[in-house]
């Protein structure tokens, strides 16, 4: 099987790393990927979203299942555009992925199918939003509509700061169409987690649950980043716990998104809070997760090929998914200044030292001149590691966080210490 990626981070290169262990594979593709992706497949420079370009290569190139990694891909509708040129992609269309790109549509979809979410109003006028929030108790959150990059979430610990925010979105339109709306919801307390699920539209198949590690501080203090780190499996979610959120969120989605039309296919990605009055949504993602995907494709035990092709055939109940009993943590190094301004073509050393093969090392912002690896992004590099215990996981991975080095290099100290406790 010919199969092509889209997307260039570490999520792509994980996906990658695992598929390429698959002997159905016979050609891997990336567009347009990076450093990692070239040297285990090869990288196309084409823009994904250029659709003409995108399907005028892949039916040269006669290739028989593409993978969307970014949201921003599933928003443009690139799936549909694969579709209907009858090539098979694993990913929601357009509408079924609205539960990512619009925050208000996933609100209004959560009441609807009584999936327990924060409770939350929204606006387009700036008045009637400050109005509102005068009568509301810290803190509260405001969030963009639209896809904001991650940066469409505020929490106001004041009401200035609240305000700003809504000022920002629906006045100043800093992030244009995408806060054109906004939401405001009240402040969950409690855990935050990552659910992953693979649906093919009807069925669907748990992953074990992780933890991101939002905030570029430690202690989550400062702004939000991408994500500098995950770790999976969570010894404090039980069993239980997870069926109730397959019983709750989960399936009610994937049932209410297929009545409406919006059959969905491919990774259903709840953030979960865990608060006192138990799990409620905080967002919908209808993708894999960047870096969860860094720790979930070193769990992996099932070949992802046939997981995928099950998906997208609809046989997904026929498939039963392993996962290795074991933990994996992935720790970020990132550029010194991200997630604000950094600069790029810094010459990357040590990547011939993690430690033994428990240590994968997944590329995001990479790319090769001359034979050498040079930083190309915010998020660099993924150190991961699996093995019998999280503790001694995080211990290797940090190890070799600490052999690779370039100019700048920043991580968090603190992944799975919480995770831990
Ligand atoms: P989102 O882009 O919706 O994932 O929001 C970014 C982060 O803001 C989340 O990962 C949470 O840590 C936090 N957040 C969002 N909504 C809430 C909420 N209602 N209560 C508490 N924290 C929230
Ligand atoms: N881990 C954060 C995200 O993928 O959105």
């Amino acid at each position: 099987m010919k199969l092509l990626i889209l997307g260039s981070g570490g999520r792509e290169h994980a996906l990658g790393w695992k598929l390429r262990q698959s002997n159905k594979i016979k050609e891997l593709y990336f567009l347009p990927g990076n450093a990692g992706t070239s040297q285990i497949g090869v990288n196309v420079g084409i823009d994904p979203s250029n659709h003409k370009k995108l399907i005028d290569w892949v039916k040269d190139n006669k290739i028989d299942l593409v993978v969307v990694g970014p949201d921003q891909y599933l928003a443009e509708g690139v799936v549909d555009t694969l579709q209907k040129a009858k090539i098979r992609a694993f990913g929601p269309t357009k509408v079924a992925s609205e539960i990512e790109w619009s925050k208000s549509f996933a609100k209004k979809f959560m009441v609807e199918n009584n999936i327990p979410t924060a409770r939350f109003k929204e606006f387009s006028n700036l008045n009637k939003a400050l109005k509102y929030i005068s009568k509301q108790t810290l803190p509260l959150v405001v969030k963009a509509d639209g896809l904001a990059l991650g940066k469409g979430v505020v929490i106001a610990h004041s009401f200035t700061e609240a305000r700003k925010a809504i000022k920002e979105m629906l006045a100043d339109k800093i992030f244009g169409k995408a806060g054109a709306k906004v939401v405001i919801e009240e402040y969950l307390e409690g855990r935050e987690i990552s659910i992953h699920a693979f649906s093919d539209g009807k069925t669907i198949k748990m992953f074990p649950a992780s933890q991101d590690h939002k905030q570029i501080g430690e202690d989550d203090t400062g702004p939000n980043t991408g994500g500098m780190g995950t770790v999976s499996p969570l010894h404090w979610v039980s069993p239980k716990l997870m069926k109730e959120i397959e019983k709750k969120v989960v399936i009610p989605t994937i049932k209410g998104l297929e009545k409406s039309g919006r059959k969905f296919v491919g990774i259903l990605y709840p953030g979960i809070m865990l608060t006192k009055d138990g799990p409620k949504v905080i967002e919908f993602n209808a993708r894999f997760g960047d870096p969860e995907t860094q720790t979930y494709m070193r769990l992996l035990d099932t070949d992802l090929q046939e997981i995928l092709l099950a998906c997208v055939q609809g046989k997904l109940s026929k498939l039963n998914i392993r996962w290795k009993r074991q933990y994996a943590s992935c720790v970020v190094l990132a550029s010194g200044g991200y997630p604000g301004k950094y600069h790029t073509g810094i010459q990357i050393s040590g990547m011939d030292k993690t430690i033994d093969r428990s240590v994968v090392v997944f590329h995001a912002g990479t790319k090769i001149e001359n034979g050498r690896f040079l930083t190309n992004g915010g998020r660099v590099l993924n150190i991961t590691a699996i093995d019998k215990t999280l503790k001694k996981s995080l211990d290797r991975a940090y190890k070799t966080a600490s052999l690779i080095n370039f100019q700048g290099k920043q991580f968090r100290k603190d992944i799975g210490r919480k995770a831990l406790s």
